[in-house]
């Protein structure tokens, strides 16, 4: 039997777990506060965003809802940014990517405060994660981790195959699992659109993190038996019904099923452990700006 990894349950206990430290927070006289900041008209940037701000007030994390005209220039985003690290009452900063083309994502990354980078994404944070020191994890490798944790996988000696390379997802992903560290100690391997013969790659994994962004990549015969498949993917597809699409993930389930011994879904995966772990690292930054010490789950 494949076991289904139910990545809704797993959010619900993290933000169970959560609400602990932020009454200790609030015993302190402190109250966690996330500026969004969504510079896009993408209905699917839209969706996430308000999402983490429902998140947010569910947990009784203060959320502060900030929208850019798309057409607005680059400046008015970097003022934006400016006047939240400046707000010592605003704890972490989440700018929605992507931003539109004529704003350097890169130069909205440096901009935001290293200590209030919920994200993970700035260079720094990037570097300490690296170094074996992360400040934030990002969210969503987080997440997976702790999906892997949940399932009693052993990561330590694992064959890891991640397919994909971003910024957000893969390469973080590979730097925690091959961190000398109870969730890491993975042999890691990283693919992406110019591996020569992904199927031979991923048929290695114990365990596959697929985060590609290209619909289905991934079927039965592209794993090994026994795998343990995580699914990253949320892609709109056109389909037959009310909204005129659906999602699917990186991975044909169908097939997938049939040979892993666990798998995500889409939706209802990865996805709810990405928003989690945002929660998670705003009441870090909470924690560690105000020097209130928490119990993190
Ligand atoms: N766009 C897609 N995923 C993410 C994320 O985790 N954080 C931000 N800021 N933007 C995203």
């Amino acid at each position: 039997m494949t076991k289904i990894i139910d990545g809704t349950e797993v959010a619900a206990a993290i933000r169970e777990d959560l609400s602990a430290g932020i009454d200790t927070l609030a015993e302190a006289g402190e109250h966690p506060t996330l500026a969004t900041v969504l510079m896009s008209d993408d209905p699917a940037s839209e969706t996430y965003v308000s999402m983490k701000q429902d998140d947010c007030e569910e947990v009784g994390i203060e959320a502060i809802d900030i929208e850019i005209d798309p057409e607005a220039s680059a400046s008015e985003l970097y003022g934006t940014i400016d006047e939240l690290n400046a707000d010592e009452s605003v704890d972490g900063v989440l700018v929605q990517m992507p931003v539109p083309d004529h704003v350097d994502k890169r130069a909205v990354l440096r901009r935001i405060d290293p200590a209030k980078d919920v994200d993970g994404f700035h260079p720094e944070n990037v570097g300490r994660l690296v170094a074996g020191d992360a400040r934030f994890k990002p969210c969503t490798p987080h997440g997976i981790q702790k999906l892997l944790a949940h399932v009693g996988v052993e990561t330590a000696g694992a064959e890891a195959v991640i397919v994909g390379r971003s910024e957000i997802v893969g390469k973080p992903m590979a730097n925690l699992l091959i961190q000398r560290s109870p969730d890491g100690n993975a042999t890691t391997t990283v693919c992406h659109s110019q591996t020569a013969d992904l199927a031979a790659k991923t048929r290695r994994a114990d365990i596959l993190i697929a985060a590609a962004g290209v619909p289905e990549l991934i079927d039965g015969s592209m794993l090994r038996s026994g795998a343990v498949v995580i699914d990253v993917g949320i892609n709109r597809v056109d389909a037959n019904n009310e909204k005129g699409y659906e999602l699917v993930g990186d991975v044909e389930f169908e097939t997938a099923t049939e040979k892993a011994s666990a798998i995500t879904p889409v939706p209802g995966g990865v996805g709810p452990m990405t928003r989690a772990m945002l929660l998670y690292n705003t009441v870090k930054a909470t924690s560690q700006e105000r020097g209130v010490a928490v119990e993190l789950p």
